[in-house]
């Protein structure tokens, strides 16, 4: 059976897409078959976090009735495989939506592990079913962390588990909420804690996933620790070679 990860926010920008993206390789570098699926198609934006470059054909062809999902993967960087979304200016339509949840079931029996990449706010339903877990992506702010209270009982509504909330772009300034606020106010458990890095930000822009650009970053520690978690497995860092261990020291 394909487990199905769903990430997800109340508020947008919240790097739903960039965390998705990087969670995926980091799944398929511990040796499972992941997939990720861009679910987002109005605003697609994988493709690019992912270095894929106009893919020919994309989800909005399978909901479309055009093709059929195992048609529109393709190979990604670190061995995870895309499903990009393909843009529609339209967004969801009732039919599109009864579509998605078909495609889904379509999913090829050898993928371990589906990670979805959903849409902000309301949108985000229409990917959620029973049986998927889903992360709350919420940065340290309030507002976020109250759309993300939002969020959190529409996924319980639609039958998915939230297997946890991930706070994401944290600076540690005072007024930023804490991890036991942010748990408390979304009775939920926090099972990672992002910083804002300059490494996210560079890696987006050469279109490579950090967790392979700069996999010693905080970031991509505490991506791949998030992986190992989602996997029951135990986490142990990267060796670090001895050029950057004498760079840090000589700094
Ligand atoms: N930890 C981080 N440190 C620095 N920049 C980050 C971090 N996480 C995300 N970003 C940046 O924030 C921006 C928004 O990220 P992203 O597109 O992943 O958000 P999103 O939640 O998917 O947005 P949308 O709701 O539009 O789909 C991007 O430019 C991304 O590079
Ligand atoms: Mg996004």
């Amino acid at each position: 059976m394909t487990r199905h990860i769903v990430v997800a926010s109340g508020k947008g920008g919240v790097g739903k897409t960039t965390i998705a993206a990087n969670l995926a390789v980091a799944l398929a570098g511990r040796g499972k078959e992941t997939v990720i699926l861009d679910a987002d198609i109005v605003m697609a934006n994988l493709e690019i976090i992912m270095g894929l470059r106009n893919p020919p054909v994309a989800l909005i062809d399978v909901l479309m009735g055009k093709l059929r999902l195992p048609e529109v993967i393709f190979e990604g960087p670190g061995g995870v495989k895309i499903i990009p979304a393909g843009i529609t200016l339209d967004g969801f339509s009732e039919r599109n939506m009864e579509m998605l949840r078909v495609a889904l079931r379509e999913i090829p029996e050898d993928v371990d592990i589906m990670v979805i990449d959903s849409p902000a706010g309301r949108d985000a339903a229409m990917v959620m079913d029973d049986g998927q877990e889903v992360l709350i992506v919420t940065t340290p702010q309030v507002s976020s962390v109250s759309d993300a209270l939002k969020m959190k009982l529409l996924a319980e509504k639609m039958g998915s588990e939230v297997a946890g909330v991930i706070m994401n772009m944290v600076e540690g300034r005072p007024r930023e909420l804490k991890v036991d606020e942010v748990e408390a106010a979304l009775d939920a458990r926090v099972v990672s804690v992002i910083p804002e890095e300059e490494e996210v930000k560079e890696a987006l822009a050469s279109e490579v996933p950090f967790v392979l650009k700069y996999p010693n970053a905080r970031s991509s520690i505490e991506v791949m620790k998030l992986a190992a978690m989602l996997l029951g497995e135990e986490y142990t860092p990267p060796r670090r070679s001895l050029i950057s261990r004498l760079r840090g020291i000589f700094r």
